[in-house]
């Protein structure tokens, strides 16, 4: 059966390097995995228990909804002063309070790039102890960390080589760890 998987990037910016690899996932997909970016982080409010007593922000309701229907779910995010940024921070706490939190035994791959040479590996640890407490199933291995991604992207698309071997290989373990999931 085919797989869909949603992906989402912890980087707002027009430029962002994460955005470029999130981007280019499709063409390393195997055969038989979708994959769909989600849209909308950047426009879930800061999160407030009073604002969410009124009622869950539409773009919280959407990205749950999405994540919930889907196999799994990819995040791919920059690190910032040695975790993941808050704009990914504030919508994984809104997305965690859904009466059906969408992240409970969903099956989770992480990616991230940076200019340094560690490639936000920091932020990679992070968002694992996250995932912790929202009880999703993340993938060990590979890990993909993408040093110095400023010498592997060209145009907004990410064509190093070996990078992108790196990353097939992840996508496949990730399909099987899906299946396994399922089975
Ligand atoms: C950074 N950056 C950064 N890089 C890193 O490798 N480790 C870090 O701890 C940080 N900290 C950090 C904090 C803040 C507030 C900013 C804005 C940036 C640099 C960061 O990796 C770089 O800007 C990336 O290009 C951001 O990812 P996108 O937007 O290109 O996807």
């Amino acid at each position: 059966r085919p797989l869909s998987v949603v992906t989402l990037c912890g980087s707002l910016r027009a430029g962002s390097y994460n955005a470029a690899l999130q981007r280019t996932l499709p063409e390393l997909a195997p055969e038989g995995m979708t994959l769909t970016a989600l849209e909308g982080l950047g426009d879930i409010p800061l999160y407030n228990s009073d604002v969410q007593a009124q009622g869950f922000p539409a773009a919280v309701t959407a990205m749950g909804e999405a994540i919930a229907a889907a196999d799994g779910i990819i995040i791919v995010t920059p690190e910032y002063n040695y975790s993941i940024p808050g704009v990914l921070k504030n919508g994984i706490d809104w997305l965690s309070r859904l009466p059906d939190t969408p992240f409970a035994g969903k099956p989770m791959a992480i990616q991230s790039a940076s200019m340094s040479v560690l490639g936000g590996v920091r932020a990679q640890y992070h968002l694992r102890q996250v995932a912790v407490f929202l009880d999703a199933r993340v993938l060990n291995k590979p890990e993909v960390m993408v040093a110095s991604v400023q010498q592997r992207v060209q145009d907004g698309r990410l064509t190093d080589e070996g990078t992108r071997e790196v990353i097939r290989k992840q996508l496949a373990a990730f399909a099987a760890f899906i299946g396994a999931a399922n089975a």
